[in-house]
């Protein structure tokens, strides 16, 4: 056969060239700069680096939370779905380390916060408490909308964060350490649910980790980014099948060649971080 095939890569969902960016307080030293990074659809691609280095902000500038199209403190192009992405877009989601849910909201209320249901019209209203609870099974909390965030493990609030996330039907899920709180057996199932969710909703994800393990576990494709200024330093495809473990040999041939180029980072870094 001739010609290419079309692949998640030919169609960024994201498309980053030449992203800086600076706080206004931080007196013009730049957090990252000529950050050039794509996300198709269906793909998973796991941002790795040092503490400090820029990740948060970068995930929180991809999103356009930080100073949304401010030529000031924003350099380079960012396009989202094809065009020009200026301002936060509802169908870009983000999850966080911690899941933020309003305690004194059920987790089906959580899920649905900010669909505006009050302002729909009843067959809209339906149709939304319809991607609530589809949102809510997704995530394997079916039945278990009316538990209020204090009667949920740390694990089932995560899971109601990525539900919120999901509600809104995202073409892009952004996720800074959404694992790194919950304990290990809880991380695992998470991963694999991410994975799930992402080959399901055909979602294209950026996912921020320091942990190599769950980059190679759930990443296609994973970056590592070095410190001052943040920049991108290594890329990997993740060529591993399918249900992954850490443990095979593909996987630990690669955990060294990003641990050789994690040390190498830190070390060209001038002031490394404590
Ligand atoms: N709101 C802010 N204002 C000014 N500087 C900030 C702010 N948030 C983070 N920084 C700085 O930007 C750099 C990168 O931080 P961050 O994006 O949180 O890194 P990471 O997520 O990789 O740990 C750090 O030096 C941090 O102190
Ligand atoms: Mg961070």
């Amino acid at each position: 056969m001739t010609g290419t095939t079309a692949t998640a890569v030919d169609t960024p969902v994201v498309q980053a060239q030449g992203l800086g960016f600076r706080y206004a307080q931080a007196l013009g030293e730049a957090v990252f700069s000529d950050v050039s990074l794509s996300v198709g659809q269906r793909e998973i691609v796991c941002l790795l680096g040092g503490s400090g280095c820029g990740k948060s902000t970068l995930l929180r500038v991809l999103a356009r939370l930080e100073a949304p199209a401010d030529a000031a403190h924003t350099t380079g192009e960012l396009h989202f779905m094809g065009a020009p992405h200026l301002r936060p877009h509802p169908r870009a989601a983000l999850v966080f380390q911690q899941p933020a849910l309003l305690p004194w909201l059920n987790a089906e209320r959580n899920v649905g916060f900010g669909l505006d249901f009050a302002h729909q019209s009843a067959i809209t209203r339906s149709a939304l408490r319809q991607r609530v609870d589809e949102a809510l099974a997704a995530v394997g909390l079916q039945g278990q909308g009316r538990l209020f965030p204090a009667q949920l493990s740390g694990g089932m609030a995560q899971r109601v964060a990525l539900a919120r996330a999901l509600v809104r039907e995202p073409v892009l899920l952004l996720a800074d350490e959404p694992f790194s709180a919950l304990d290990a057996i809880t991380r695992a199932e998470m991963q694999q649910l991410l994975v799930d969710l992402v080959h399901r909703w055909q979602t294209a994800a950026l996912l921020v980790t320091h942990d190599i393990d769950e980059a190679l576990l759930v990443g296609d494709r994973i970056v590592l980014m070095g410190a001052r200024p943040g920049r991108i330093v290594r890329e990997w495809r993740v060529d591993i099948a399918r249900p992954r473990r850490a443990d095979s040999p593909e996987a630990g041939a690669l955990r060294l060649q990003i641990l050789g180029a994690l040390h190498a980072a830190r070390q060209a870094d001038p002031t490394p971080s404590p």
